[in-house]
């Protein structure tokens, strides 16, 4: 079974998947990873961010495991990751691993912004986790505080609000909602009533956990 969930920044989708691949015993993909691996590479490289076939071919070269997943969590590189996923030949490049993961034997847990759209619109399950803005950047807030990123609430507000505008204007593959998705809004949900709705959603088509 493959599970999607898209949606926007800091909205709760990574959590849902991490919990819904724990629990459903599947491997999980967080996809942004892969952007934001390909933004630290080209930033490494002095590669310019706005050069769609410089950037897409480092690829190939791509190991997320050179950088600190602290380093990639960060602003900076959320920030850069959001421009390198704006080019095609970026999402091009990397659109075969993806796609090998979401076909796993036995199915896996993928999110990003496009999964249910382009990468495995076949999903059995499709989630699109959103929430208010002002709330997301509130969580940003706290989680790069904790990163000890000098941060203040008004500039993430601010960068929440242009990625979100980047990422659903782009051409290729922009952030949307499939049309069978499910749609989950975390504004006054903490991660145990998010995980309840999903798990309602899944009962309700069939899915549910089964154990041995
Ligand atoms: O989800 P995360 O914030 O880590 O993603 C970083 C950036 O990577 C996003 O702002 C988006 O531009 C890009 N991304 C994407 N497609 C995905 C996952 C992430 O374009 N499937």
């Amino acid at each position: 079974m493959i599970i999607a969930i898209d949606g926007t920044t800091s909205s709760g989708k990574g959590t849902l998947a991490r919990r819904l691949a724990e629990l459903y015993r599947l491997p999980h993909l967080d996809t942004g990873l892969l952007y934001r691996g390909l933004a630290a590479l080209a930033l490494r490289e002095g590669c310019d961010l706005t050069a769609a076939e410089s950037c897409a071919d480092l690829a190939p070269r791509l190991d997320l495991k050179e950088f600190a997943e602290r380093e990639l969590r960060g602003a900076r590189i959320g920030a850069a990751a959001s421009v390198v996923a704006s080019h095609g030949p970026v999402r091009r490049a990397l659109f075969a691993l993806q796609r090998d993961f979401a076909r796993r034997p036995g199915g896996a847990v993928l999110d990003g912004r496009d999964i249910g759209t382009v990468i495995a619109p076949e999903a059995e399950a499709k989630f699109w986790v959103d929430a208010d803005v002002t709330v997301r950047a509130g969580r940003r807030f706290r989680e790069l505080r904790a990163l000890g990123e000098p941060v203040t609430e008004e500039g993430v507000l601010a960068q929440l609000r242009e990625r979100d505008a980047r990422d659903a204007g782009r051409k290729d593959a922009p952030m949307k909602p499939a049309d069978d998705a499910f749609s989950v809004d975390t504004t006054h949900m903490d991660p145990d009533q998010v995980m309840g709705a999903a798990l309602s959603r899944l009962a309700a088509l069939g899915l549910s956990a089964q154990f041995p």
